[in-house]
């Protein structure tokens, strides 16, 4: 289970103050189980862990059965919400080295971005072997995963045919709108269902998440079992007793003090990806109406070596969040040399785990003295019911923050301003007008 220590961020907040944003952060809990706040039709996720289709479930497991046996590549195709939790956990349980690491098929992401550099690379390692993709996007309309969609489905179609593209290819998307559902239909491809209350950057545990998760290997009956469990512990609306509520209420308490920058720290490379599904869900929850804390993210020590100066003594403008898992599942021994000609006799014998628990006390303590507030966010240990609970954790965490900033978490409209200058300089039908005044612009 998921908890947050606050022995590092008490010498920046005041009991005072925590006591006093209480009632906010119950109230906030309240609009949110009741439904009666912003968005109440986007609060499916909320209940997901009790309420998910069963069926579907099942449907997905067997599916990712069979993928991992008629595959050696599985490209998951989508961006934002659509591919980021699904990378993350698979990246937290099996490592950044996934691929190498645990059987079942090679698993790329492909239609996040619109580098040709990265497309081409991911076409050659798809080169002479069984391929299959997952498309998954919850508009069925969305650019960069649309692109990528042709492209594949072209790959698949010229390699296995009409007919044997129909087992290769995988839909994600909504129940009824959006052209993807069509196409998939007319196709004859088969679909999973976005559920119509859940948006995309609370999506892992649906189909969107559940089906590349699964085709990693990953038990998602304990990725569901923990989400479940933290979905239990964290309906306490008091924030004594609710860690999720606390976090936010601390997030929250920072901010108005200046402290304007997140930083979610990890010690290990295999959480860099869970940074980038937090940054999403946080960046594009809160991030609006001209607010919103901005979600940043560090691995040290590698970056202690690289950022790690402007944390210690730039502006003071930012709080560290460090997510720590408290019992290492891998471990190494620092060999003895009796020679010591690098001076590290002291570390003869010493586990990898421990030195690194040691870096981390050590910094905990360096960047509080050097101003920098710190929470921690402890699991236990690394497995898919732990982080089950961390993915809930962070979503009621971030829709309570949300909420108390005065912002709807559940929408992202400043994220149609790329892409309509983006349609207009690119010629589509209906945007002429603005084309002319862009080009004028860039000339
Ligand atoms: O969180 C969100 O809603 C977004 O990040 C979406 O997931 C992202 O824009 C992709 O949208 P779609 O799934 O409709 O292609």
């Amino acid at each position: 289970m998921v908890r947050l220590n606050k022995k590092y961020v008490l010498p920046f907040v005041s009991k005072e103050e925590l006591k006093n944003i209480g009632p906010m952060v119950s109230a906030a809990h309240k609009l949110l189980r009741e439904g009666t706040g912003a968005a109440a039709d986007r609060l499916g996720w909320l209940d997901l862990p009790a309420t998910y289709d069963i069926a579907e479930f099942e449907d997905i497991k067997a599916t990712a059965k069979k993928i991992r046996e008629i595959c050696d590549v599985f490209v998951v195709i989508g961006i934002g919400g659509s591919y980021l939790g699904a990378r993350a956990a698979i990246e937290f349980i099996k490592s950044e080295f996934c691929n190498r690491f645990g059987g079942g098929p090679e698993i790329y992401f492909a239609g996040n971005n619109i580098s040709a550099a990265s497309m081409a690379n991911i076409l050659e390692l798809c080169r002479g072997r069984r391929v299959c993709i997952n498309v998954i996007s919850k508009s069925g309309s969305t650019t960069e995963p649309a692109i990528a969609f042709r492209i594949f489905r072209g790959l698949i179609e010229e390699t296995c045919g009409i007919e044997g593209a129909r087992e290769r290819i995988f839909v994600t998307t909504d129940r009824t709108k959006g052209y993807l559902r069509k196409f998939a239909g007319q196709k004859g491809y088969t679909t999973f269902t976005i559920p119509d209350d859940v948006g995309g950057r609370f999506s892992v545990l649906t189909a969107v998440g559940l089906l590349p998760i699964a085709v990693a290997g990953l038990d998602i009956d304990e990725l569901m079992a923990g989400a479940g469990e933290a979905r239990l512990a964290f309906a306490e609306p008091d924030l004594d007793k609710n860690d999720s509520l606390c976090y936010a209420a601390l997030r929250n308490i920072l901010y108005r003090k200046g402290r304007v920058t997140e930083i979610l720290v990890g010690y290990e490379q295999y959480m860099q990806m869970f940074c980038e599904w937090y940054k999403q869900l946080f960046g594009e929850s809160e991030g609006k109406d001209k607010k919103g804390i901005y979600p940043s993210s560090l691995i040290f020590t590698t970056d202690l070596h690289s950022l790690g100066q402007y944390v210690q003594d730039g502006l003071r403008n930012q709080f560290e969040t460090v997510l720590r898992v408290m019992e290492p599942d891998v471990d190494l021994v620092i060999p003895d040399d009796p020679e010591n000609i690098d001076g590290l006799g002291f570390l003869s014998g010493m586990s990898l785990s421990f030195v690194n628990q040691r870096a981390m006390e050590g910094t905990l303590l360096a960047h509080v003295d050097g101003g920098v507030p710190n929470l921690v966010i402890e699991i236990e240990r690394r497995d898919e019911r732990n982080l089950g609970s961390l993915i809930y954790f962070f979503e009621l965490a971030c829709a309570i923050s949300g909420y108390l900033s005065g912002v709807n978490p559940f929408d992202q409209p400043g994220v149609e301003k790329y892409k309509n200058n983006m349609f207009a300089l690119l010629g589509k039908p209906g945007f002429e007008l603005r084309k002319k005044e862009l080009e004028d612009r860039i000339r």
